[in-house]
């Protein structure tokens, strides 16, 4: 690990210091793998937060996106498409949607899931029905809508005032939700999985349970399938695993393969209610992004490969099991398919330093919580190197924290 680093000391410069960065600068990438301006190599388990997920620079990506680069990049939505008219064939012939809107980040699909939430209830001719239900400790993006939606207050503090209609209820509450449904109610907005404040999951019988009551109180149900999505949890779609369908499910991260690109899906009944003029971006569904996004899809969408992540999750969660065995700082292991978090007694963020040290990437998403989100491709070997490097660093910190 080393600092001297050009691009170091010119973001510290000249790009805007909203991230807090570790102190590389990664300047290549290959398959699991990406490597510093000074030529150091790291297991990557983070996948640029869940967004690589065939790895770096997979072969079909890359000549997908060659090909494309040299037919056509940008035309505009003024026109017909035929890449993404394809991915949307492709997208809706896997799941329950008729229809997509194409935008270019998570938190822009979400901004049209909202959009579209309150658009049919005004078309249906209750123009009042305009809040939203969201979790607790949720992330939805964070555009002025998206992170009004968010549940976690410190994202919000001096950026006010929100967007109103939005109500936050905690994550896996169902009769929370339904305490919170009034005749002003248009739409539920939950995740699968809660990525970002530490892979926090609910039951199959919770997400069931919400889609009926939904149907029954005749409000939409929004599954921000952001994180989850593309299969991330083994399944396709996060919902695909729990058995029911969502209204509307957004999309982005895992989707481009590296490429920004996000979606929104949705049937053809509320598609109806985003006609000509309504809603638009411009370089949603352009044709680089979506040549991309269909190489990615041809990989993923295959049933061997999708039980194949969710083996390698099992494999991943019990090697973790054996490490807790071994060292007695794990107190939980959570997630789905290869979307794991790990609490730990320890701090996180000396763990992940200290695994970066010894060339691994991980995600220390809360003070004693570790993210795993690698790609999807990582295989047995792979996980039994970060495991081997986790361990170590595990014993390092707790050597630093006298907790041994
Ligand atoms: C569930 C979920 N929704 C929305 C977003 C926002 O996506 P983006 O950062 O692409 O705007 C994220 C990003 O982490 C996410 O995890």
């Amino acid at each position: 690990m080393t600092t001297n680093s050009s691009a170091i000391k010119l973001t510290d410069q000249h790009v805007l210091g909203n991230y807090r960065r570790f102190p590389i600068a990664l300047s290549k990438g290959k398959g699991m793998y990406v490597w510093d301006e000074s030529g150091n190599k790291y297991l990557d388990f983070v996948a640029g937060i869940a967004v690589d997920a065939l790895g770096h620079c997979h072969p079909d990506i890359v000549k997908a996106i060659k090909q494309q680069a040299g037919t056509l990049m940008h035309v505009s939505n003024l026109y017909h498409i035929p890449r993404q008219a394809e991915l949307a064939r492709q997208l809706t012939r896997h799941c329950f949607a008729d229809k997509v809107f194409f935008c270019n980040s998570g938190t822009e699909a979400n901004e049209a899931a909202i959009k579209l939430a309150r658009k049919v209830m005004f078309d249906r001719g209750q123009p009042k029905r305009i809040e939203i239900i969201t979790t607790l400790a949720s992330f939805h993006g964070r555009t002025l809508g998206a992170l009004s939606a968010t549940g976690q207050n410190k994202m919000k503090q001096g950026f006010g005032p929100m967007l109103p209609g939005f109500k936050h209820v905690p994550f896996g509450d169902l009769k929370a939700i339904e305490k919170s449904i009034t005749s002003k109610t248009c739409a539920v907005m939950i995740e699968p999985v809660q990525g970002e404040t530490g892979v926090n999951t609910a039951s199959k019988n919770f997400f069931q349970n919400l889609k009926r009551l939904c149907k029954k109180k005749k409000v939409l149900l929004i599954f921000d399938e952001v994180q989850t999505g593309m299969g991330r949890t083994g399944h396709l779609f996060a919902h695909q695993g729990i058995g029911m369908k969502p209204d509307i499910m957004t999309l982005a991260k895992g989707l481009g393969g590296g490429m920004p690109i996000g979606a929104l899906l949705t049937t053809d009944e509320l598609a109806a209610s985003l006609g000509p003029g309504t809603h638009g971006t411009t370089f949603g569904g352009n044709p680089l992004a979506c040549a991309s996004a269909l190489a990615v899809l041809k990989i993923i969408s295959a049933k061997s490969f999708l039980k194949q992540v969710r083996d390698k999750g099992i494999f991943f969660k019990k090697e973790l099991q054996k490490l807790g065995d071994r060292h007695a700082v794990i107190k939980k292991i959570r997630g789905e398919g290869l979307m794991i978090g790990v609490d730990l007694t320890l701090p996180t963020p000396a763990v992940s330093t200290e695994c970066l040290r010894r060339g691994a990437l991980v995600n220390a998403i809360a003070p004693h919580t570790l993210r795993f989100i690698p790609p999807l491709i990582a295989t047995r070997k792979d996980i039994e190197k970060l495991i081997s490097i986790l361990e170590k660093s595990i014993v390092s910190v707790m050597k630093e924290t006298g907790s041994s």
